[in-house]
């Protein structure tokens, strides 16, 4: 049971400006006249969650570039990606994270040396519907809790395996950063449950989950980063006990339910935390100019329409992680964190990773922190135990895979196959 399902903890930041909409008619990215015939998806178009109405996730697949050990392409594992915000488009991890082609400030596509399908097939979808190029035919429709979410993700992914004949046996692997952190274990739970209760030719054969900085438990994430930036020295000790004060009033609206609240809270936090220090961005505190993703929204101006789910941001506090600690529970995981995010950066991980309920945690927390290495340079720490692993992706912030590309990849490609430090 262990080796069925691993989760790989990761830590990024949500990085949208903008959701990147698009109205039920307007056309998908393939066919704006501005995207280039080497960078199309093998693969892309509409996975239908709601027959009556037609709502749609939309799909773009990148099949694995090369085969591995011997392993064909049509049985290499597939990645699913998750964007983050929430309401976030994939195609900002697609253009500028971890697709094939990664999108420049000068709007031309180059290829990516550290994409992640160069052996693994790799499919972003756009969830939760309304969101990028997903269609909502209403607004009644879009989910607005994490169940509803993993419901139609688990529509859509088995409308997506039913594509191909070979998608069927291929190992299934649920990836994405920052807000994903509630979608993954949400959809991993999720599968698992509706796994149970299908007839074996109807099951997603999911094997692991793999979380980037994410945002996966708010009440306790939300505690550390006064104690963080403290002992960065990027704030003093009266600084250091505004931000308390302002995360204990955070914690207070989340144990009373006030959703709302809790966000706005949080926020100012945040915002606080940003002004006194006169950083440009919390996603990376080296950063003197933000991440520039508005370039992905410039790429599809042609197709962006009205904006997708911003309101479901307000869920932010309600889901917490059960799920997650059910996925582990089962054998899944991996995380990974880029060390410079301030805001769901490496503390914000390892505290909520440390209160999950899985027997192996004790294990875990007393697990060596392995230096890791790639081609004999410093990359990070690797800790596992059993099927939990946690990655520091050193000099890297919010949106990891953009910062430390080639790192990354072997993170990936490591972890899946078992390999070096994760070897089991
Ligand atoms: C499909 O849409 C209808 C009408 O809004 C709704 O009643 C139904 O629950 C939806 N089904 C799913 C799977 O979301
Ligand atoms: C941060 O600074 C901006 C610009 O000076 C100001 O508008 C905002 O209210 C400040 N936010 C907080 C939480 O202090």
């Amino acid at each position: 049971m262990e080796s069925l399902l691993k989760l790989l903890l990761l830590l990024f930041i949500t990085v949208c400006h903008r959701v990147l909409a698009a109205t039920p008619s307007s056309p998908p990215p393939s066919s704006a006249p501005s995207y280039p015939e080497e960078a199309l998806p093998t693969k892309s178009g509409y996975l239908t969650v709601n027959s009556t109405t037609g709502s749609a996730i939309f799909y773009a697949f990148y099949e694995a570039q090369t085969s591995y050990n011997k392993t064909p392409i049509s049985e290499s594992p597939i990645l699913i990606w998750l964007q983050g915000g929430p309401g976030c488009s994939s195609m900002l991890g697609n253009l500028r994270e971890v697709g094939p082609w990664i999108l420049n400030q000068e709007l031309t596509l180059e290829a990516n040396p550290g994409s992640w399908n160069q052996i693994f097939g790799l499919v972003f979808l756009d969830n939760p519907i309304g969101t990028g190029f997903s269609i909502a035919r209403s607004n009644q429709e879009i989910p607005r809790n994490q169940y509803d979410i993993a419901k139609h993700l688990f529509i859509a992914i088995q409308k997506f395996i039913a594509l191909d004949k070979s998608f069927k046996n291929r190992p299934i692997y649920l990836t994405g950063e920052s807000y994903a952190g509630k979608y993954i274990p949400a959809l991993g739970y999720y599968i698992i449950k509706m796994n149970s209760q299908l007839p074996k030719e109807s099951r997603v054969n999911l094997r692991g989950v793999a979380i980037g900085n994410g945002l996966t438990d708010p009440e306790i994430q939300v505690s550390t980063h006064a104690i963080n930036s403290f002992y960065l020295g990027l704030i003093n000790e009266k600084q250091t006990a505004l931000l308390e004060k302002l995360q204990m009033n955070t914690i207070g609206f989340i144990r009373r339910g006030k959703w709302s609240e809790a966000t706005d809270a949080r926020n100012r936090v945040l915002d606080t935390l940003t002004n006194i220090t006169g950083l440009a961005t919390l996603y990376d505190y080296r950063r003197l100019i933000p991440y520039q993703n508005g370039v992905v929204d410039k790429f599809f101006e042609q197709c962006r329409g009205e904006e997708g789910v911003r309101s479901e941001g307000r869920q932010i506090f309600r889901e917490v992680q059960q799920c997650g600690e059910w996925c582990v529970a089962r054998g899944c995981d991996e995380e990974r964190e880029g060390q410079r995010d301030l805001k769901d950066g490496v503390p914000s991980t390892l505290a909520w990773v440390k209160t999950m309920r899985w027997d192996g945690i004790p294990g875990f927390l007393e697990a060596e922190r392995k230096v890791w290495r790639v081609d004999g340079k410093l990359a990070g720490y690797v800790q596992k135990w059993k099927s939990l692993s946690h990655v520091v992706v050193l000099n890297a912030g919010h949106l990891m895979p953009s910062d430390q590309p080639v790192n990354s990849q072997v993170m990936i490609q490591d972890w899946l196959l078992e390999r070096g430090l994760f070897a089991s």
